[in-house]
């Protein structure tokens, strides 16, 4: 059936030299903490940072497993939402890990969605000028994308993941059954970036995903792990080429996300859903390849329809196009002022292109 990935797959290495790591991902590992922990906090201080929804469905259970072995276990609990990534709540935090005698040898375990992974990733580089840092990720979004690959940070008023850092994690637990409290909204989003790994590197990870999408939208346990163990394998082999955005390699991770940060910031953040607006983001970029004749109609059809069987959006809102094409001129990914875009060249691979005149933008956002 689902032969894109080997059960022996389910263990995957971030070839980093000293800063390599392993992202285990297993259903029911969030019941095995002690063992998959052991060799990490063993009689260490941990700062576990989670936010009040996760909190309330497993923080109890986690605690006590880490405090089997752990030396202690203080528990940061910050409100769920986007504006917990902030200065004014790093302020607050150091101060209480200050509080909890944090200490160069303290490890910070991040239990929790892409907010608290980048949050608690940044508490844990910023302190005492870095200590050892552990991620649980709990959505679909932060296990296949945002825990993986060393990028933490938090929002300026004015600018999204502004302040940060690259800082690694020394393991990444990954429990594909903590998706079943997720709401549906949330883990829709999360495919969004499941299926980017396809359309960007794996042609043959994006056929596996139009075959198997039922059984993922009903969050099959053994589906979803070999699924997003493959994503993590894509993920890895990338930051393995560039770490820290340099060469330019990373850069295709971000394959409609032009687009869909100018949708996010112009609608509001509370109209969509980071995933949603990446996959209008990424029906976009199909759009203007096709448009320059990069890719055929097929192209565009087969994509839009494998994000319509997720269901998530493809089409742009009507209006506002204007501000859109200025926010996109905006992003921070517009090097030296000049507006690049990831665009398709065919399933399971991606270009950056220095971006056309703004009339062939403003098409492109037409559906
Ligand atoms: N560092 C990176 O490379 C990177 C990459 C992509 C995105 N991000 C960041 O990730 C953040 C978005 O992450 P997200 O989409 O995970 O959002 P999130 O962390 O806000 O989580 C979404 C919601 O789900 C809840 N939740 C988490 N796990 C749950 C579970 N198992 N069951 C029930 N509810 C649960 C949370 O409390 C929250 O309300 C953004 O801030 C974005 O900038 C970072
Ligand atoms: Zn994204």
């Amino acid at each position: 059936m689902n032969d894109y990935i080997s059960d022996a797959d389910s263990q995957v290495t971030v070839n980093l030299a000293s800063r390599s790591y392993s992202i285990e991902i297993k259903p029911g590992l969030l019941n095995q903490l002690s063992k998959a922990l052991g060799s990490f906090v063993s009689n260490e201080h941990v700062i576990l940072v989670t936010d009040s929804n996760v909190a309330e469905l497993y923080l109890e259970s986690v605690v006590s497993q880490i405090s089997e072995i752990a030396q202690r276990v203080d528990v940061i609990c910050v409100n769920p939402g986007e504006e917990s990534k902030s200065i004014p709540v790093c302020n607050e935090l150091w101060q209480q890990m200050v509080d909890f005698n944090t200490d160069r040898q303290s490890v910070v375990v991040a239990l929790g969605g892409g907010v608290v992974g980048d949050l608690a990733g940044f508490l844990a580089a910023s302190f005492a000028r870095g200590i050892r840092f552990i991620q649980i990720p709990t959505t679909l979004l932060a296990q296949v994308d945002s825990s993986v690959g060393g990028k933490v940070g938090v929002n300026l008023p004015s600018a999204k993941n502004m302040v940060g850092a690259f800082w690694q994690p020394e393991v990444v637990l990954i429990d594909p059954l903590v998706l079943e409290t997720l709401d549906e909204a949330n883990f829709r989003a999360g495919l969004a970036e499941v299926i980017k790994y396809g359309l960007i590197m794996d042609v043959d990870f994006f056929a596996s995903l139009e075959s198997s999408a039922d059984l993922i939208g009903q969050r099959e346990p053994e589906v979803l792990t070999r699924c997003i163990a493959r994503c993590c394998q894509c993920k890895a082999a990338i930051v393995e080429e560039d770490e820290r955005e340099t060469s330019g390699r990373r850069a295709i991770l971000n394959y409609g996300h032009t687009y869909g940060h100018a949708i996010e910031a112009v609608f509001g953040y509370g109209r969509f859903l980071h995933g949603e607006a990446i996959a209008i983001g990424m029906t976009c970029a199909a759009r203007l390849a096709r448009e320059f004749g990069m890719v055929p109609d097929s192209f565009v059809t087969r994509q839009t329809e494998l994000f319509r069987k997720m269901k998530l959006p493809v089409d742009c809102p009507a209006e506002r196009h204007d501000e859109l094409l200025a926010s996109m001129k905006h992003d921070k990914k517009v090097a030296r002022g000049e507006l690049k875009l990831i665009l398709p060249v065919r399933i399971g691979e991606v270009v950056v292109l220095a971006a056309p005149e703004d009339q062939l933008i403003l098409n492109s956002l037409k559906n």
